[in-house]
């Protein structure tokens, strides 16, 4: 499945941002999202799977395309037979930072066999998120001050010299004076915490680690790329009306309470990651528009064989002067 498909969903993740970067800085998040969503859909159908939407835009009835339980690709149009994939996608994270023109939006998917990313709903997830060095030296309800020695001592520096990745919301002032407390550096952001998860799987990113609470889709997909980095996310949904609990029983959850590490949000066997920068960010490029063409900056992650493959690809338009540069 991952030598096929990861250079076929490049081509989607590739597609989506070329489309939403279209709208960078004009202040509209919903058409940014469109732009992305319909030319991850249109793109998806032309990839040989018998796909289905396992994190998507929402339900059926609030999204008219990637909602949950869609089928996607060849198979959905011709009788061959393709192999049976779930799929999870965030056609657009950080819809404002595109809206913006601020740094580290993505276009993001990921892929596996049967079952295996975790139907998350759309709840809000505690996180915290490490790189490889510090697998297994955090725990969701230590200490905040306790986790970042014990990260500080797995990179074998001091604690003063981390950089913890925060979204800045109301929600985390108390965790944000902790860390303070601790004496660790912060980055404070205004969206985009999936981004923020692989860049801390990432050595010399300058993340060490991303803490706080942000989407439960967006703990899926951040557990699918720190699977494929040796990176480790450990999160709990955040649950709190009763409609909120009857949705979780409905979809087979029975401990709302339970503390999920990455294997448990991203259990298949079989994993593809792919995304591609739409602003410039700390991984990825932007996506660049010249007037021969398009230069995007990829990541394509594969669990089986462990690839990782930054990409840069220049998708020349079809005059027959178009020049490709070196950089
Ligand atoms: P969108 O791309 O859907 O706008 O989400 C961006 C994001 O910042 C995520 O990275 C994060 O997990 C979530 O929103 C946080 O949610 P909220 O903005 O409600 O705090």
């Amino acid at each position: 499945m991952e030598d096929k498909l990861g250079l076929e969903f490049l081509r989607v993740v590739e597609q989506a941002a070329i489309a939403c970067a279209h709208t960078m800085g004009l202040g509209d998040r919903h058409k940014a999202d469109a732009a992305a969503v319909e030319a991850m859909r249109r793109e998806m159908d032309t990839v040989g799977m018998d796909g289905t939407i396992v994190i998507g835009e929402g339900e059926r009835d609030k999204a008219p395309m990637l909602f949950i339980g869609e089928k996607v690709g060849l198979a959905s149009k011709h009788k061959d037979t393709y192999p049976a994939v779930d799929i999870a996608v965030d056609p657009l994270e950080g819809t404002n930072l595109c809206a913006t023109g601020e740094p580290n939006a993505i276009t993001v998917l990921a892929a596996s066999e049967k079952g295996g990313l975790l139907h998350a709903p759309d709840l809000y997830m505690e996180k915290i998120v490490v790189g490889p060095t510090c697998r297994g030296a955090v725990e969701l309800d230590a200490p905040v001050k306790d986790n970042l020695k014990a990260i500080a001592r797995r990179l074998d520096r001091l604690v003063e010299d981390l950089v913890v990745i925060v979204l800045d919301r109301p929600r985390h002032e108390s965790l944000i004076t902790e860390i303070r407390n601790a004496g660790a550096r912060i980055r404070l952001i205004s969206d985009g915490d999936l981004s923020a998860g692989i860049a801390s799987a990432v050595l010399g990113s300058g993340v060490h680690a991303v803490m706080g609470t942000g989407g439960a889709p967006e703990g899926v997909l951040t557990a699918a790329a720190l699977k494929c980095l040796n990176g480790e996310i450990t999160a709990r949904l955040v649950v709190s009306t009763p409609e909120q609990h009857e949705r979780l029983a409905k979809m087979g959850v029975t401990d709302a309470k339970k503390i999920y590490k990455t294997d448990e949000l991203a259990p298949g066997k079989k994993m593809i990651f792919a995304c591609t920068g739409v602003t410039e960010g700390n991984l990825l490029r932007g996506v660049r528009f010249f007037g021969e063409g398009v230069r995007t900056h990829s990541l394509v992650l594969t669990y089986d064989d462990r690839q990782v493959r930054f990409i840069d690809s220049v998708h020349l338009n079809k005059r027959p002067d178009a020049k490709v540069r070196f950089i």
